[in-house]
């Protein structure tokens, strides 16, 4: 309960000059790893965990003392969650490495998610985006064997698509890690190389996901796990252990627009689909720069950036 009012109460201001105001939605116990994000069209928000595999729904509008909070579902045999994307109105795709469910919220929250497809050869699945809408197939990135898999959620097919040295895997973040965050956006797979800082993307046809030009390296020198990406196709990546949220242009344009201790660990982002103003919803993992067991270190948030000051 403290916790909750608390997480009200506190308004934080970003510490740059244009005041993108940033505010705290709900904060996590402790141990909790918050890892993606998808707005519901109710605006409610849908994140997963790294630390336990769940999934969570956060309520910003709740009054004070209702329910802001609360836990969807528990996914069995693994971990943790991972990517979620929406593959059609309130039905959700969302991973447990290297399975793929789905949730459909449609007539309520009680409904078992259905197992889609275990990518077998996997090794490591994370970032997630519908590539097609009509056809319901989803880009995978995959972050440790550094490639993008194309999943036919109404088959359960799955092959690897997209494959390029700036999605390789390191240990220079301290775990294998290489592509992470990505989207899907006019035509294009956008990613970012975690250790290798890079912000890219790729012309593919979406039918079949295969590249359809080469791959173009937005900007670099930017650390970032997930990333929201606007219609006009200007990314905001969620810095991990820099704390911060860079905006990057088309043009490849950076500029870090919140820069907060609030901000430790920052995961991904995704915006609001309620309101006027533009709202960019934020998760983190927390106060430490892992994802924990679900034992110690202050828990992850999902906070708000507005857009517009
Ligand atoms: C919605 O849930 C009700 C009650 O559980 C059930 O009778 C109905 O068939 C469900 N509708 C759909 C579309 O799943
Ligand atoms: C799914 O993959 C299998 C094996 O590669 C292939 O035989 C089948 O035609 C595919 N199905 C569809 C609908 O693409
Ligand atoms: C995408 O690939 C499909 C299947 O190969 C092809 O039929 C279609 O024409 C391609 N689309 C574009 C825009 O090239
Ligand atoms: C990138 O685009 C922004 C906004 O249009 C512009 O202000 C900036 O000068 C451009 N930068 C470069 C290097 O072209
Ligand atoms: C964030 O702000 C701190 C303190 O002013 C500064 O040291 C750091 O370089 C900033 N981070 C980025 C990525 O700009
Ligand atoms: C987390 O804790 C559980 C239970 O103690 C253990 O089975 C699991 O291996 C641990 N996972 C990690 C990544 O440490
Ligand atoms: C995580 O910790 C909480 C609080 O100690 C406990 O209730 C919960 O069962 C733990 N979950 C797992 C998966 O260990
Ligand atoms: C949460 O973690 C912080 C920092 O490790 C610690 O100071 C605090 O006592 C913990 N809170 C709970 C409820 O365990």
């Amino acid at each position: 309960m403290a916790h909750i009012l608390l997480s009200l109460v506190i308004v934080l201001l970003a510490s740059i000059a244009n005041a993108f105001h940033l505010h705290e939605v709900y904060q996590f116990p402790n141990g909790t790893w918050v890892e993606n994000i998808a707005i519901r069209s109710n605006g409610n928000l849908l994140v997963t965990f790294a630390s336990t595999p769940e999934l969570w729904e956060v309520i910003p509008s709740a009054q004070l003392g209702a329910t802001q909070a609360r836990r969807l579902h528990d996914f069995p045999n693994t971990e943790m969650a991972t990517g979620i994307a929406e593959l059609e109105p309130d039905v959700y795709a969302v991973i447990t490495p290297n399975t793929v469910w789905k949730v459909d919220l449609n007539n309520g929250t009680k409904k078992t998610p259905t197992r889609i497809a275990t990518l077998q050869p996997a090794r490591s699945l994370n970032g997630m985006a519908v590539l097609n809408p009509g056809t319901q197939t989803l880009a995978i990135a995959d972050c440790e064997a550094g490639l993008v898999w194309r999943l036919d959620t109404k088959t359960g097919n799955y092959t690897v698509i997209l494959r390029d040295e700036t999605m390789a895997a390191n240990t220079k973040e301290g775990v294998l890690l290489g592509i992470n965050g990505l989207k899907v956006h006019n035509g294009h797979v956008y990613y970012v190389n975690t250790p290798e800082r890079l912000f890219c993307r790729i012309p593919v046809n979406t039918t079949t996901g295969r590249a359809t030009g080469p791959r173009e390296i937005i900007s670099q020198g930017t650390l970032a796990d997930d990333f929201a990406i606007s219609r006009h196709g200007v990314g905001y990546l969620a810095g991990l252990t820099d704390h911060v949220i860079t905006r990057v242009l088309a043009n490849g344009t950076q500029e870090v627009i919140a820069n907060s201790s609030a901000l430790m660990s920052a995961t991904s982002g995704a915006f609001g689909r309620l309101g006027g103003s533009d709202v960019l919803y934020i998760t983190t993992g927390g106060e430490t720069s892992h994802v924990v067991n679900n034992t110690s270190s202050r828990g992850g948030k999902v906070l708000a950036l507005s857009l517009e000051p």
